[in-house]
């Protein structure tokens, strides 16, 4: 029997170590383990099983995209700044993709002009900006569509 497709990976990039102490007006004011143990429940309940990275260092985040489908079946990425100008990240997507979806807490298409350019356009089936923590259930449902788990 073929293994169910249902692990989806969920990438942060720089300065979501330090996601409490960023502005929480923009944010939120959660914690990364806060923000994950969220999405663990969600993921659950939709049939999805998460796993979950973040990095500082664009060398391993891009390291880590050039296998990205050993691991995973989906995944929800918010790069941070790099999402709008790191086109070593874009690239190091189309290594080894898999159905992918943009996910940004904020409403980057509302603030300052260069936040409304993604390295990941063309290459994502989605993207989910300025709902906050709940964009991240929001892209996890369309995830579970995606890969055919909701329900299952
Ligand atoms: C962000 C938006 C980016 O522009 C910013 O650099 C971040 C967070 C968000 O989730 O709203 O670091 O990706």
């Amino acid at each position: 029997m073929s293994r169910a497709q249902n692990r989806v990976a969920i990438l942060h990039g720089v300065n979501f170590d330090v996601l409490e102490r960023r502005d929480p007006e923009l944010y939120g004011g959660l914690s990364l383990a806060e923000l994950e143990h969220r999405i663990t429940g969600w993921s659950h309940d939709l049939g999805l099983q998460p796993s979950f990275f973040q990095t500082n260092s664009e060398a391993e985040f891009c390291g880590y995209l050039h296998r990205l489908s050993e691991g995973a079946d989906g995944a929800l990425i918010n790069a941070g700044a790099w999402t709008h100008y790191s086109r070593a990240i874009g690239d190091a997507f189309a290594v080894d993709p898999v159905p992918a979806i943009e996910v940004h807490l904020s409403d980057v298409d509302s603030r300052e002009d260069w936040r409304r350019v993604s390295v990941f356009e063309g290459q994502v089936v989605g993207k989910v900006v300025g709902k906050g923590i709940d964009g991240y259930r929001d892209a996890l449902a369309m995830m579970a569509d995606k890969l055919g788990t909701a329900g299952a």
